[in-house]
């Protein structure tokens, strides 16, 4: 339903209402990369610090590279999901043996390293590159599921296909890193899993939820 229109009132809201984050403030792959990797799995005010500790220490993919392992782990601590940060260590190593220290910019290379899925690889190659590829999360199934009103369960792998294929086609080609972080932004500033602050929120012309009065029943789940 008017895919322009959307891709416009999400990209404007979030120029304007986006949070300053650290990770906001380059364009550079390793510092996406080690942010996106953290941020899969905690929230963004428990990175925050992570983050600015880890790129002091390990400021380029060389630095992480060379690194001991257990170094690198003890800066991880309280992160958790500790088999991430092993292998954002074997793959800062790939990077450096294989392509010259340089994170492919492309998305079928870099998605070979250890540790980089789908998420990760277009996140990385939108944010850093301006590549076209629309990012998955948990916020961004959220937020289709509501405008869309899609039936499909978010916590069922199979329904994976569905929400890929329409993030691909609402994804600003032009802006793609902006369009993806708009999304997530949208997610955990407005279209919150418990009362969604559908007044502020910039496309509620275009949700399908709203518009039938039912937000508080999607994203839809099966029990498992
Ligand atoms: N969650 C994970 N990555 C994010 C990003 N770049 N912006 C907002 N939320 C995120």
């Amino acid at each position: 339903k008017n895919t322009a229109s959307i891709r416009k009132h999400l990209v404007r809201w979030y120029m304007k209402h986006h949070r300053a984050l650290p990770w906001r403030e380059t364009r550079d792959p390793y510092r996406i990369w080690v942010s996106e990797v953290m941020l899969q799995q905690t929230q963004v005010n428990t990175v925050i610090p992570y983050y600015e500790r880890f790129l002091k220490r390990f400021p380029d993919v060389n630095a992480l590279a060379e690194a001991d392992a257990g170094d690198v782990l003890k800066l991880w601590e309280g992160l958790g999901y500790y088999a991430r940060c092993r292998n954002l260590h074997k793959a800062a190593g790939q990077v450096v043996a294989a392509h010259g220290g340089k994170i492919p910019d492309e998305r079928t290379r870099f998605k070979k390293l250890p540790g980089v899925g789908d998420y990760i690889a277009s996140a990385v190659q939108s944010i850093a590159f301006s590549h076209a590829h629309a990012v998955v999360d948990g916020n961004v199934k959220r937020v289709l599921a509501r405008i869309f009103r899609m039936d499909a369960p978010v916590n069922q792998p199979a329904s994976y296909p569905q929400f890929r294929d329409i993030a691909a086609t609402l994804l600003d080609t032009a802006r793609p890193g902006i369009f993806n972080q708009a999304v997530m932004e949208l997610g955990a500033l407005i279209c919150k899993p418990k009362t969604p602050d559908c007044g502020n929120c910039p496309v509620s012309d275009h949700c399908g939820a709203y518009a039938a009065g039912v937000t508080d029943e999607y994203p839809k789940r099966v029990r498992r």
